[in-house]
């Protein structure tokens, strides 16, 4: 069963949790405080821009080491490009440690008046959708910048690296796709070795900039400060490749993989042109593209478009680095080219790293201010039950900081109608009631882990702590919450148990 290895793996692999809990342990019934602390536990540091070189030491429990030790082999890379790639992979560094502290860029904090700027809706959609992808878009933006490093990722430690080479393994520099850069994943048919493996063509050194010559372009007003594109660099290539890389955990622990589940470039159904090759969803214009699209199910696409992730970040760094507005530019569209001023970059049919996914290149936008409405749903939705025969406070507070541990873990499949504690103990449940059908079909373990719906722990947990935070009254809690997305209907509620665990099936 997975749950054994997740937890050894959780224990083994985060020293910053241990103590985290310690914390909150302590700390009473203090409601607020409680979810708070919670929230804000992502044992991460976000370092400034300045403090980021590739001879930056990074101190671990387990001894230090420098940023570009993450890097390895560089096979067929001449003296000078290997240069060019660990500036590359510091400049990657320098953009995604912009975006600051994970959890707010799409979370939300109870009691909290954090306001998300522009750049979150441009690039996650509208508010009602954050919930659905809030902890992919942190958990991978917490791993992609470093102190998600010196904690629990990518050290020599751990035997975590990403593989570098310019020997192109697969073939595909001099062909029509025109590609910079390739990443491969270990043990797949294109790639046996164990570390992910970025693989950079003469393209990258020949015709991309450096993020310092950008940014000289941009100090000197040769570039405006207005469009996250003007940013693109050896740097920003480097992050796209970096964010292909998957997530997994081997042996002991994790690989030097950011993305969970797989960041891909998704490519619009309509244009299989398979002599042509096709457009993948790249550049700015189309991540904003993709966000605004009407159809709630393909907006969610932007959770899993790798380069919605690189433009965010390119967008936050742009702000910071220049101390500048939100660079506004360009408008959402589907136009090509996917960036101003190069080829585009196409994808064949047996590329890895793309999918063909469900929208076309005209689907239906919502209005500006439809994007932006700010949405209060969640809070509206709690129904508050809390009476003298509900569970103590206490209890049910106790039972979340325990489940902490788990956050990553994938919540259970489930029948309509049918419940799961995911979370209990004598005198609280946490039930998850399901309202539609997140069953594949069948209980095996192989049918369940397809039919997760791709919510998590950490998903669960957030929607819990809201419903204590809004109805916890003299050491009392009761109340219920929707959860879920139009597919995978739920709701969340916290009661007294009676009789054996439900399972959900
Ligand atoms: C190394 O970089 C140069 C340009 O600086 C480029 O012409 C050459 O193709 C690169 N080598 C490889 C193997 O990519
Ligand atoms: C910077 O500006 C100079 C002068 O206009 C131009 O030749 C060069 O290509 C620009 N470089 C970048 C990376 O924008
Ligand atoms: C699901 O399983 C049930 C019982 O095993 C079977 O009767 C039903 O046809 C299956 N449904 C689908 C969609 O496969």
């Amino acid at each position: 069963m997975k749950l054994t290895h997740f937890l050894s793996t959780a224990l083994l692999s985060s020293h910053g949790l241990a103590s985290f809990l310690e914390h909150i342990l302590d700390i009473g019934s203090d409601v607020e405080s409680v979810a708070e602390s919670i929230l804000d536990s992502v044992d991460f540091y976000v370092f400034e821009e300045s403090e980021i070189e590739a001879t930056t030491i990074v101190k671990t429990s387990k001894g230090d080491f420098t940023i570009e030790s993450r890097l390895t082999g560089f096979k067929g890379c001449p003296g000078d490009n290997q240069t060019k790639i660990q500036e590359a992979f510091v400049d990657a560094l320098k953009i995604v440690n912009s975006v600051g502290n994970p959890t707010e860029i799409i979370g939300r904090k109870p009691g909290s008046d954090y306001e998300q700027g522009q750049e979150a809706y441009d690039y996650w959609g509208p508010q009602k959708q954050w919930s659905d992808g809030l902890f992919t878009v942190s958990g991978n933006y917490k791993r992609a910048i470093l102190g998600g490093t010196e904690t629990w990722r990518g050290d020599w430690w751990w035997d975590r690296y990403f593989q570098i080479t310019c020997d192109d393994p697969l073939d595909r520099c001099s062909s029509k796709e025109g590609l910079h850069a390739y990443e491969n994943d270990p043990n797949t048919k294109e790639h046996s070795g164990k570390y992910p493996r970025i693989n950079f063509c003469p393209r990258f050194f020949e015709f991309q900039p450096s993020l310092k010559e950008r940014i000289g372009n941009i100090t000197n007003g040769v570039l405006p400060k207005d469009n996250p594109e003007n940013l693109r660099s050896r740097g920003s290539i480097m992050l796209h490749e970096m964010f292909h890389t998957v997530a997994n955990s081997v042996e002991v622990s994790w690989n030097a993989g950011i993305s969970q589940p797989k960041a891909v470039d998704h490519k619009p159904y309509e244009d299989q042109d398979s002599s042509r090759g096709s457009e993948k969803a790249y550049g700015a214009h189309r991540a904003k593209y993709l966000a605004k699209m009407k159809n709630r199910a393909m907006s969610r696409l932007v959770f899993t478009n790798t380069d919605n992730y690189v433009y965010y970040a390119l967008s936050t760094y742009m702000m910071k680095h220049f101390k500048t507005a939100y660079p506004e530019e360009p408008p959402a569209s589907w136009s090509a080219p996917a960036i101003q001023g190069e080829d585009e970059e196409l994808s064949t049919d047996d590329d890895p790293n793309t999918a063909v996914s469900d929208f076309s290149t005209d689907e239906p936008l919502l209005s500006d201010e439809e994007l932006y409405q700010q949405s209060s749903e969640d809070d509206e939705d709690i129904t508050c039950s809390t009476s003298d025969s509900s569970p103590a406070l206490e209890t049910c507070l106790e039972i979340i900081r325990s489940q902490w541990t788990y956050t990553e873990l994938r919540l259970n499949a489930g029948r309509p109608g049918k419940s799961w504690w995911f979370a209990y103990q004598t005198g609280c449940a946490i039930s998850l009631n399901y309202i539609s059908d997140w069953s594949v079909n069948g209980t095996d373990e192989a049918a369940a882990e397809e039919a997760i719906c791709g919510l998590t722990y950490y998903d669960a947990l957030v929607s819990t702590l809201s419903i204590v935070t809004k109805c916890a009254t003299d050491g009392k809690i009761g109340g219920k919450i929707p959860f879920g997305r139009d597919d995978c209907k739920a709701e969340i509620e916290i009661i007294v148990p009676h009789g054996l665990p439900p399972t959900g099936i």
